[in-house]
């Protein structure tokens, strides 16, 4: 059995989904595995150093897609390369179902098997494979890096012969897995961090790590069974709006992560909450490519309104490259150790499985 990869388009990512230390371990597993010729040059990882784990380079995509019966992707393939795999084929990537159905139901047609990791069950057996955690706590960080560099003052209190700088303030919206490393990461720097989620669960984890959580004081569970956060309700959205007003005074630098699974992002800061910040403030919007939890906020942009940076953000992966594609290869490691069996020596789609279950597309 062979497991392949090819080149992601580069003018959109830049993440690989094989590194030199998963194709051994893929190798390990008793599987072979075959590249196309400079896979990864761009992240400065060399041929020889996928033939020294034990891949096979090849000249083309097209080599590699007619010899694979494992293909693994960062994104959805595009219609020239789905008219290239064989039949029977498994594909495992990010494959954004939602947003990808004609080229989804393209593969599907083809009897191509597919596994979308971002549909994975956030269960504790999954957590190795868990591709939305690995890659959103390295946006919480660099969403911080990212605020800091475009903050035209300094991040930490700092007492000089000349005066004392006061502490940059940083309130995160939103405390999933972006939000937490945005708060470690802004603590680490020296900001005064504080944070605010729908979820009352999170305002411990807020507070371990440093942060001050600001309640919203309601009666309603605003916590789905699976721990998933509900939409908020008119009467909850009036109560955050006005705790945000003050806050909003007082930050310098607010990173907005709130997501509700298979929803648009909600939208949290309104144009008049916009512009209660002072200027020189930062708004960084995580959300901005499902719509924003900002006003003003359009994916790719930087938009400043009243001297206040609004940051839609867009493909931040691409700014990590390296330790994305590191972390995005071990979750595919994982959950192909899971979908095959060595004693069968062939891929075992068992869909009593959970993981297999729920992360296989059936349908768009
Ligand atoms: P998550 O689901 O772990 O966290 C989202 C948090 O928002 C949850 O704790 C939830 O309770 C909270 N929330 C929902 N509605 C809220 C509201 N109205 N007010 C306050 N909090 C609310 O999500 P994760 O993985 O941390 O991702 C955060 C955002 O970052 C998402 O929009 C995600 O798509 C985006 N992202 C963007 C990347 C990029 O490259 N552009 C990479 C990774 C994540």
């Amino acid at each position: 059995m062979i497991v392949g990869s090819i080149k992601e388009d580069l003018t959109v990512e830049k993440r690989v989904s094989l590194t030199p230390e998963t194709v051994k371990n893929i190798i390990g597993l008793g599987l072979k595995v075959c590249v196309e010729k400079d896979y990864a040059s761009h992240l400065g990882i060399g041929d020889n150093n996928y033939k020294d784990a034990g891949a096979e380079i090849k000249s083309s995509s097209s080599e590699v897609l007619n010899l694979c019966n494992l293909l693994i992707k960062v994104n959805c393939p595009p219609e020239n390369e789905i008219s290239q795999i064989n039949e029977n084929t498994i594909l495992i990537g990010m494959l954004n179902p939602s947003k990808n159905k004609d080229q989804i139901n393209e593969i599907l047609k083809k009897k191509i098997k597919l596994f979308s990791l971002e549909l994975l069950p956030r269960i504790t057996r999954a957590q190795s494979m868990d591709v939305l955690s690995s890659q959103s706590n390295l946006a919480g960080y660099r969403a911080v890096i990212d605020c800091v560099a475009e903050f035209e003052k300094a991040v930490p209190m700092m007492m000089t012969a000349a005066g004392t700088v006061p502490a940059a303030k940083v309130l995160v919206i939103g405390a999933g897995v972006a939000g937490l490393q945005a708060i470690a990461t802004a603590k680490r720097l020296g900001a005064i961090v504080s944070a605010t989620d729908v979820r009352a669960a999170s305002k411990e984890q807020v507070e371990s790590l440093g942060g001050r959580f600001l309640t919203v004081e309601q009666s309603e569970n605003m916590e789905t069974a699976g721990g998933y956060a509900k939409e908020a309700s008119d009467d909850y959205k009036k109560k955050q709006a006005e705790m945000m007003k003050e806050a909003l005074k007082k930050n310098d630098i607010v990173i907005c992560t709130a997501l509700i699974p298979g929803k648009p992002a909600p939208r949290i800061l309104t144009e008049n909450l916009v512009k209660l910040m002072k200027p020189g403030s930062i708004v960084y919007d995580l959300a901005a490519e499902q719509g924003g939890n900002s006003a003003y906020s359009e994916a790719g942009k930087i938009n400043t309104v009243n001297g206040i940076k609004i940051i839609g953000v867009k493909s931040l992966m691409n700014s990590l490259p390296l330790t994305a594609s590191n972390l995005y290869a071990k979750n595919l490691f994982s959950f192909i150790r899971n979908l095959y069996s060595k004693e069968k020596k062939n891929f075992n789609i068992n869909l009593e499985d959970e993981i297999i279950e729920k992360s296989l597309i059936k349908e768009v």
